[in-house]
Formats: C-alpha cells, structure tokens, sequence
C-alpha cells in the first residue's frame, strides 16, 4: 500500500530524513517508535503533502503512484489521512463546517453525490457519539479552546467520517485519558481490514496494548533502523534509544 524508498527531505538546509525506507502492506498496522527530534512528524508531513519541505532524493508511492507529485488535497483523494500532533486551530470554521466541507469534498472526487443536509446530521452525531464527543462541541470553531484530548478525538472523529485507505497517526494518543486511548484504539481496530493500513507513530507501549501493531520501527535521525514485530515496544520500554543513537548513521 505505502511504499517509502530512500526518501531525503531537508527544511531550509538543514537535513532532517536521511534515505528512509518503509514498507506498510494492506491490512497492516504499523507502530514507527523512536526518540524525540528523530523525524517522525516530518515523516508524516511530507507523506502528506505539507509544503516547507525539500525531498531531495527518493519516492512515496500510494499504490503504486508515485505521491510526491499530488497536492496535498489530491492525497486526500486518493485516500491519505493524517491526525496531525498538534491539531490546528480554525478560529471563524465551525467543526461542523469543516466536516461538511471535508466530506463533500471526497464525495466530489469520487463523483458521488453529497450527502443530504440530514444524513450527513445523522452520520456525524453516530460518529461523534461513539467519540464520546458532545454534540455541542461541533457548533464551536474547529479546535479553538479544545483541550488537548478533545483535539485529539477530533482527529480521530474525521478519521472516522473519511474512513482513509491509509491513516497516519501521529502521537494521537498523547494526552489523551485511559478512556479515550481506548476509543482510539478502537476507532483503528473497528477499520482494521485488508483494504486498510495504519501507521501509528506513538511513544508509549500502553497505546500499543490496545492496537497491537503487525509491525513495528524504529526511527532515529531520520532513517528506520530497525524492524520487528511489537516485542520491540517492549523492549524499548525497558531500554530506551541509547543503543540507536550511538549506531546510526
Ligand atoms: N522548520 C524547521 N527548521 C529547522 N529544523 C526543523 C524544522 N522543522 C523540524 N526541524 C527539526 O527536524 C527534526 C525532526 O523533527 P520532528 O518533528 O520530525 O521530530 P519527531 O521525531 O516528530 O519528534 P517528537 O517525538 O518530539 O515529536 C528536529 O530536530 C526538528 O528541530
Ligand atoms: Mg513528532
């Protein structure tokens, strides 16, 4: 599904991902762990589309087609998702404008019609719901003055509304109650088929208890440097990045 091969991308000269090689089959989840600073947001952002970003050498391909040439809502059409780390703010959007905008937006692209005024009502509150989000939260613009979770179960509510062929999730479940982990959790389990693929960036073991990954990498200075399956969670748990930082390259 996701195929990353010897991807470079340096932001204003300064070198961030240095030939980065990643594979996530269809149906897999995949866990990318690694130290802070080591390039997993750029990763992310780059896989996305955001501009800043110089890749200087290599490619992405989305089944097969080489992304890097897409703009970043054609991404989205060819169904790329990121739940960013800091979810932005959109002070004058209501959430459930953008919503509306984001999902009509999809539909369009598919050349399906939009959804009617009450279904797309009926659609988001069953979504929301499940999110443990309050339906009041919708009226108020998109992520102002949301706490650190609520931004986060916004992320995953429009993962859950677009239901991306390959999600990115980055550190969705920082900051996030034990509640909420498991509602994420959940959120990717629900969608896990093999027509689906997850990459979960995440710090923490715990998330990983919950969706237990097929595979999981190890990131440090912006290559992967080790692949394996979720023991490395746990073994990282117990001994840190010490061993990767003083071997890569
Ligand atoms: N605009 C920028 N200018 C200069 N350096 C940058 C810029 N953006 C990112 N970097 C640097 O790139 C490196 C990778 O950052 P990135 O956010 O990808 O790390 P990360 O692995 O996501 O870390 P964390 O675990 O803390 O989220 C960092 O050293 C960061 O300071
Ligand atoms: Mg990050």
């Amino acid at each position: 599904m996701l195929e990353i091969k010897n991807l470079h991308v340096e932001i204003d000269g300064k070198k961030i991902l240095n030939g980065l090689n990643l594979t996530v089959k269809a149906g897999e989840v995949a866990a990318i762990m690694g130290p802070n600073g080591s390039g997993k947001s750029t990763l992310s952002y780059v896989i996305s589309g955001k501009e800043d970003y110089t890749v200087t050498e290599g490619e992405i391909l989305l089944d097969g087609v080489n992304i890097l040439e897409m703009e970043p809502h054609e991404r989205a059409h060819a169904g790329l998702f990121l739940a960013f780390q800091y979810p932005l703010e959109i002070p004058g959007v209501a959430t459930m404008t953008f919503l509306k905008a984001a999902l009509n937006a999809q539909a369009k692209s598919r050349g399906e019609d939009e959804l009617s005024p009450g279904e797309f009502m009926k659609k988001v509150r069953e979504a929301a719901g499940k999110l443990g989000i309050n339906p009041d939260m919708l009226k108020r613009p998109l992520n102002v003055g949301f706490s650190g979770g609520e931004k986060k179960r916004m992320e995953i509510l429009q993962m859950a509304l677009l239901g991306p062929k390959m999600a990115i999730l980055d550190e969705t479940d920082s900051g996030l109650d034990i509640d909420a982990l498991r509602i994420v959790a959940e959120g990717v389990n629900a969608h896990r088929d093999p027509n689906h693929a997850f990459l979960v960036i995440t710090h923490y073991q715990r998330l990983l208890d919950h969706i237990r990954p097929d595979t999981v990498h190890v990131m440090a200075k912006g290559q992967i440097v080790r692949t394996g399956g979720p023991e490395i969670a746990l073994e990282l748990e117990e001994r840190g990045y010490a061993e990767y930082l003083g071997n890569a390259a």
